[in-house]
């Protein structure tokens, strides 16, 4: 049978990852421990609260679409959110709840990109971004960041690299890969430079909640109440399965992302939703403060480790669950990239990393990225075994 696959299907690569992913579980078949610190999902089983509240909504048959734009409580519920949080008003009307950050990406990227319009965003950044703009015919404008501008677009980028073509930047703080926050001024100063050229500034805030060092990251609809806003449940809410998320749009945008929910996936999963309600609840949020400072100290404990080991860090990452390292120590002739390093990490230490590659082409060959997505103990282990590897 030919196959008649698109060039946009075509076009979209998978996660260099997974090949390490295949080779780990086919090595534990064979009864290795492996350490995985590739897993870009908290280790935490959902809070029993939310999980009681799903279990109640299924019980009462809460099993029919819900509207497009989400459930009304819940839609309310994280409006309220941003009012608590961060004492910014947004009203119910705005928020659009969506399957995961994923579907506020494709509804964004649907609704604001047209053929060959390009979104600038940082290299290294989500590798889902440019396969997302890719599906809608767009095309992405990668500006490469370093350790010295913190792995974010900076205002001078902007200047430097948008183009006739480009209309939207999309920001992503905290970074994945990188971990990296946006503070309050940066971001009024990217949505100033966006601005001046007409664009639109999209902001993925999908780590939220999951900040450290007592900083507590500013959503950008604080400094730009015309930016559109990408949020979930997944990371900080521990929810990944669930799949949930959601999208603030200014609201002349509403009507397009009720038309485009509608069509493109009916509405977000009804049980999911009514098990979120939940999620706001201060007996969920004691819990997720629990597991943050626990992933604080995952972080505080591995970052000086791996340093010690050779690996260089340069910028300390106040969010998310990433550590971005550049493992150039560690190449030869024997190892020349990130990609080989990490499958002989998985080979002779038993640990699984993510190479560079995944989150774009700039210096990715020498970094790679460690989640702490498993506990303290384990990834000291991990450390461990990667120093004998090493021969460090
Ligand atoms: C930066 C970023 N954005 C979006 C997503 C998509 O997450 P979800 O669809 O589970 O909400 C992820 C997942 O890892 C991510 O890291």
């Amino acid at each position: 049978m030919s196959k008649q696959i698109t060039r946009r299907a075509n076009a979209i690569s998978p996660f260099h990852v997974m090949d390490i992913l295949a080779q780990a579980k086919a090595l534990q078949a064979q009864g290795r421990d492996i350490i995985h610190m590739e897993v870009g999902e908290p280790d935490f089983d959902t809070a029993a609260p939310i999980i009681d509240a799903g279990i109640q909504a299924l019980k009462q048959a809460k099993t029919h679409y819900t509207p497009a734009l989400g459930l009304p409580e819940l839609r309310q519920a994280i409006a309220d959110w941003y009012q608590t949080y961060y004492k910014v008003n947004v009203s119910a009307k705005r928020v659009v709840v969506t399957p995961g950050a994923s579907g506020a990406l494709l509804l964004v990227m649907g609704a604001l990109l047209e053929k060959e319009q390009k979104v600038m965003l940082a290299d290294p950044g989500y590798p889902c971004n440019r396969h997302f703009a890719r599906f809608v015919e767009g095309q992405v404008n990668a500006v490469p960041v370093g350790a010295e501008q913190n792995y974010q677009l900076s205002p001078d980028d902007i200047a430097s690299y948008w183009d006739d073509e480009t209309r939207i930047a999309l920001l992503a703080s905290p970074s994945n890969p990188t971990g990296t926050v946006l503070n309050e001024a940066e971001l009024r100063a990217l949505s100033t430079a966006v601005k001046q050229r007409q664009g639109t500034l999209v902001v993925d805030e999908i780590y939220h909640g999951l900040t450290y060092d007592n900083f507590h990251a500013p959503t950008a609809l604080a400094v730009d109440n015309e930016a559109f806003v990408i949020n979930s449940f997944s990371k900080f809410f521990g929810m990944t399965g669930w799949r949930l998320g959601w999208l603030i749009v200014p609201e002349a945008y509403i009507d397009v992302m009720d038309k485009l929910a509608q069509n493109l996936y009916l509405a977000a999963p009804t049980m999911s939703q009514y098990a979120a309600l939940a999620a706001f609840e201060p007996q969920t949020l004691a819990i997720l403060e629990q597991r943050r400072q626990i992933l604080e100290q995952r972080r505080n404990a591995l970052l000086p480790a791996l340093q010690d080991l050779g690996f260089h860090i340069p910028v300390t990452p106040r969010g998310a669950f990433y550590l971005y390292a550049d493992c150039s120590a560690f190449l030869s002739d024997a190892l020349p990239d990130s990609m080989a390093l990490s499958r002989y990490l998985l080979n002779e230490a038993g640990v699984a990393i993510t190479p560079g590659l995944d989150f774009g082409e700039f210096e990715a060959k020498k970094h790679c990225r460690f989640a702490y997505t498993t506990d303290e103990e384990r990834l000291l282990e991990a450390v461990n075994r990667i120093s004998k590897a090493l021969k460090i």
